[in-house]
């Protein structure tokens, strides 16, 4: 593999680099199959009548003007530019910058021209914003938010060409991760960063952990550096994010596969063809740190992928990685309780073929106590998706899959393999109502769908809930657990929406009926309920706006209502860019919206792209979710 090459590649890209798939297939014909827009619909419908309360999205076509009037503002048009847009009546303005100071030594360390210093890399906001959550401590709003990945042509220097030649170079990319806790304050200005808050904080690869749960200390997760395998070493490639009942922040470590590589000999095994990791790095850390040269720290990647727990309101706490959530490539946290008080964690896998899962904890919670313990002890389950629209939650236990539960763990996907979960279309963000028991979760595109089998060699047919081949729009499906209650093992689902081009496609890739040209996307990743039951979604997909992508424009975040289906455009992004990231001012009054890898000068008009979290407000100050 070229390194020069591989910086480039998006994470999908680069697993596909690692596993190509065939140039023709078996499933060639299923696309000339496809049956007309509405009969596909109808087909999927059919399982579901009278056994679900289906949503309008599915059942009814839905106008521009009557979307237009079902929300608290008017829908905007595409964009393709290298600016915000925002509905009539709202304003923006940053929130926070790539490589602003958190601290006053580190004011003025940013330059247009040449990024960060290293010495001035822990200080600073990092690369590529993606999840956050806003904590109230002590009446400070508190703002814990993920650095997603590095690109490293606009961190180091041009003559690099993308490649760290040095150490100092590797710390400055893996300082531009993790995850930074910063306090926020309106003074009058609208929302500003508070700078030398005592809250606020960088965790990257350099800060130290602890583990919990069945799998730490195993043999699977010791290394030189740490022989008891309980106290690793850094959080990487934070994705989605969670909020938990009792106040923390929950950061989910996603493609932390790209980060190893050796130089010396490979070490073999499923445990690392299944996750993606293979002999060449995607930045070459390897070569200057030895923490991630497998063949001197083979269990490295081990310590990697997790749900890692961090308290905002203390700045001296340690970071807690939960082995008992399992290890995948996650994407984020959805915490909820079941009946019983037991508390429930919905993680999606972002990977193409790869699965959704649930934690359930043994213990309970009450309003008010703290999680000691509760995300440390509990059934992890998988889920299988059936096509009558039933489905069921199978728990991965050394009964089921012939593991141990500290391979269970470690391994996840091949123990969601040997139980026979689903194979979905690359789960991105989960959500739950907050009005009613039911959770989205968005199945952002899969390439591969009915080509090619998962990294694990488990098929991936066409049907349920991923029911189109080579799916490059994406979907949302949801489910309603048994009796309302996310403790059960039961659920029934449907799909909220089939992202689709009616004006290109007039079969199933022309979408859902709740698509129009008036609000067509592709790609739905980030999603979050609002308090009034709204259901923002947000894009990572094809900006291309041509082809299978003509009317799309740049990546948007739209506004769901789940009760009609009908769906509008709230914001657009630059050229470029993902929109990832959402939550709101304890008054509810201001949005944070993620803004991760823009194309152009943005926001500043010159010099370097900077991945930024923005505020949206309405000039009237009226509430925005
Ligand atoms: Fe980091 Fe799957 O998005
Ligand atoms: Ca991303
Ligand atoms: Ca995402
Ligand atoms: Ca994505």
């Amino acid at each position: 593999m070229d390194i020069k090459k591989t910086t480039d590649l998006s994470w999908d890209d680069f697993d596909e680099l690692r596993d190509p798939r065939p140039d023709s297939n078996d499933f060639d014909a299923v696309v000339e199959q496809a049956i007309s827009r509405r009969g596909f619909l109808g087909g999927v419908l059919a399982f579901g009548s009278g056994a679900l309360a289906m949503g309008a999205g599915m059942l009814g076509a839905t106008s521009a003007r009557a979307q237009a009037a079902a929300f608290p503002f008017e829908p905007i048009d595409i964009a393709t530019d290298f600016e915000i847009h925002v509905p009539q009546g709202y304003q923006w303005k940053p929130l926070v910058k790539w490589g602003q100071a958190l601290f006053s030594e580190a004011e003025g360390a940013y330059s247009p021209e040449t990024g960060v210093p290293v010495e001035m890399s822990d200080k600073v906001f990092g690369e590529n914003t993606d999840g956050m959550e806003l904590f109230l401590v002590d009446g400070k709003e508190l703002v814990a938010v993920n650095s997603e990945y590095v690109n490293p042509k606009i961190n180091l220097p041009a003559s690099s060409e993308g490649v760290p030649a040095n150490a100092d170079e590797v710390m400055l990319l893996k300082n531009m991760q993790g995850v930074t806790v910063m306090e926020i304050a309106d003074n009058g200005n609208g929302y500003e960063v508070v700078l030398d808050s005592p809250f606020n904080r960088r965790i990257t690869h350099e800060t130290q952990m602890t583990m919990d749960g069945p799998a730490a200390g195993s043999d699977l997760v010791k290394t030189n550096a740490d022989p008891e395998g309980m106290s690793p070493k850094g959080t990487m490639n934070n994705c989605g994010s969670g909020k938990t009942l009792w106040g923390t922040y929950l950061t989910c470590e996603e493609n932390f596969n790209g980060y190893f590589g050796t130089t010396g000999e490979m070490p073999e095994g499923e445990g690392y063809s299944r996750y993606g990791i293979g002999a060449e790095g995607r930045y070459a850390y390897e070569k200057y740190d030895p923490r991630y040269d497998l063949s001197q720290e083979p269990n490295e990647p081990h310590r990697h992928g997790w749900i890692t727990e961090i308290d905002p309101s203390d700045p001296e706490s340690t970071p807690v990685k939960h082995t008992a959530l399992g290890r995948f490539k996650h994407e984020n946290a959805e915490m909820v309780q079941a009946e019983d008080g037991r508390v429930v964690v919905y993680m999606g896998d972002d990977e193409r073929g790869e699965f959704i899962y649930k934690f359930v904890s043994n213990g309970t919670w009450s309003d008010g106590e703290p999680g000691d313990g509760l995300l440390s002890d509990g059934t992890l389950y998988v889920a299988k998706f059936n096509p009558d629209q039933t489905g069921e939650w199978l728990a991965l236990t050394p009964d089921a899959t012939g593991m141990s539960m500290e391979e269970i763990l470690v391994f996840s996907r091949m123990a969601g393999s040997k139980v026979g979960a689903t194979t979905m279309d690359r789960p991105e963000w989960i959500a739950c109502n907050p009005l009613k028991a039911e959770t989205y979760c968005a199945l952002t595109n899969n390439k591969n769908r009915g080509l090619k089998p998962n990294e694990g060699g488990d098929e991936t047919p066409v049907g349920g809930p991923n029911p189109r081949e080579a799916n490059n729009y994406g979907q949302i499906v949801r489910w309603t657990p048994e009796n309302g209650d996310h403790g059960a093992i039961d659920f029934t689902w449907d799909l909220y929406v089939m992202a689709g081009n009616p004006e290109v496609h007039d079969d199933a890739y022309a979408g859902s009926e709740n698509v129009t040209a008036g609000n067509m996307f592709n790609s739905p990743d980030g999603m979050a309920f609002d308090s009034t039951g709204m259901l923002w979604i947000q894009t990572d997909g094809d900006d291309s706006n041509e082809g299978d992508f003509a009317g799309m424009g740049n990546n948007q975040m739209l506004v769901g209502n789940t009760e009609t289906g009908d769906i509008a455009r709230f914001l657009t992004a630059p050229n470029g860019a993902e929109v990832t990231g959402l939550c709101w001012s304890a008054d509810r009054k201001v949005a944070f919206v993620g803004i991760q890898h823009p194309g152009g000068a943005w926001p500043d008009g010159e010099g370097k792209p900077r991945s930024s979290v923005i505020a949206v407000w309405r000039e009237d100050g009226e509430t925005v979710g």
